[in-house]
């Protein structure tokens, strides 16, 4: 007791069991492994474009960084981001700007969808007075006012086919009329357009034109939603940890591997911002030096936690069921999950070896779905 209470990671009782002993040492190494990767991951995978900082370790996002990167270095190569909401698309838009030579111009954001339709060509390109009923003075367009800097249009799948048509001639020329105006003006911005439907999709529907879709997408950067690069969670958790606990001004709780696995189970329909979201309430709601899966919601815990309510594992349902059948699924969920290891599928079991193998041959399973019945015994 004085050795675990020193830090030891688990005690065995004499006579050790040696399958026992081989599998507390490979656990008390995992849990080792995994401490040390997550005080690694604090500092790491993070990259900084002026005071905006991108985060990642999937291939993908090193990919983008790595974009980002070149694209700021041209003058105004018009960019086209899709992804679905919360993917990090203001962000990559944001970056650019930062480490481009325009960061001491504006960044200016125009929302096509929360903007009345009407509004959207004002709006963009500004009018004279008179233009139309309510203009009575004369206004100047987003465009105008983002001349040397940046202009983000998001949710530009929603822009009305009109304003379409004047935005494709003012990137074909970096010229435009005021509404109600008649002389040109000419300025100099770079053009980000974002969207979370698929382009290509409304170009066939014909509610989006072909020669803009195409003008737009000098560079074309999909993000991937999160679910499809989970070990970007990790990096992402701990980073927002960290700044959500600067702004509450508190020490940044670590986090358990068990935390971080529920993080990697979860599917994120809301992607990266909903990851923040739900590590904001923890925070806020916790009080705790080590953020563990009870204090995530219970929603993001289903995959990979039993059920709240009851402190049953497993819920038997009314008209009941075949222990042998369940216990004949999980070997072989675990081992497909190993892909046939008997010594890592016995300790996802919490099994030793032997009795594995004895359940392997009761239930006539093989290793691995090709493996031959002599092999059985393999591992
Ligand atoms: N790779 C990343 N590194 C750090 N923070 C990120 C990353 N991706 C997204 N975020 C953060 O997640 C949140 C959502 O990102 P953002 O607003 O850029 O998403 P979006 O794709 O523009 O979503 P929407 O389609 O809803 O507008 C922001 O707080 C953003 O800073
Ligand atoms: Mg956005």
């Amino acid at each position: 007791m004085r050795a675990v209470k020193a830090g030891a990671y688990h005690f065995l009782e004499k006579p050790v069991d040696l399958d026992d002993l081989l599998i507390t040492i490979e656990k008390g190494l995992e849990a080792q492994r995994l401490r040390l990767e997550i005080a690694a991951l604090r500092k790491q995978h993070r990259w900084q474009f002026a005071h905006v900082e991108f985060v990642g370790r999937s291939a993908a996002m090193s990919e983008l960084a790595q974009i980002v990167e070149k694209v700021a270095r041209t003058e105004s190569a018009t960019v086209l981001l899709q992804g679905e909401s919360g993917t990090g698309k203001d962000l990559v838009a944001r970056a650019i700007h930062a480490h481009s030579g325009r960061r001491d111009h504006p960044f200016l954001e125009i929302n096509c969808t929360t903007l009345p339709e009407t509004l959207v060509e004002a709006e963009l390109f500004g009018h004279e007075r008179g233009a139309f009923t309510d203009a009575r003075e004369r206004k100047k367009g987003l465009a105008e006012l983002a001349d040397g800097g940046t202009l983000l249009l998001d949710e530009i799948g929603d822009m009305p086919l009109g304003a379409q048509a004047k935005l494709l001639r003012f990137l074909e020329d970096s010229r435009f009329k005021r509404l109600g105006g008649t002389t040109d003006i000419t300025v100099n911005v770079r053009v980000i357009a974002a969207t979370n439907q698929k382009l290509e999709r409304a170009v066939q529907e014909g509610k989006f034109r072909g020669d803009l879709y195409y003008r737009l997408k000098v560079v074309d950067l999909a993000i991937p939603p999160l679910r499809d690069r989970r070990e970007d969670c990790a990096p992402l958790a701990l980073y927002f940890v960290e700044q959500l606990a600067r702004d509450l001004k508190r020490e940044a709780p670590t986090m358990t591997p068990e935390a971080i696995r529920v993080l990697e189970t979860y599917s994120w329909p809301g992607n990266v911002r909903e990851l923040r979201n739900v590590l904001e309430r923890a925070l806020i709601l916790e009080d705790t030096q080590e953020i563990r899966p009870e204090h995530l919601p219970v929603e993001i815990r289903g995959a990979s936690q039993p059920p709240e309510g009851g402190d049953q594992l497993v819920q038997l349902p009314p008209e009941g069921f075949s222990l042998e059948d369940v216990e004949r699924s999980l070997i072989e969920q675990a081992l497909t999950r190993t892909r046939g290891n008997v010594a890592r599928a016995a300790r996802l079991l919490d099994l030793s070896r032997d009795t594995l193998r004895y359940r392997m041959k009761k239930y006539s399973l093989a290793a691995s779905p090709r493996a031959s019945k002599a092999a059985l015994g393999g591992s």
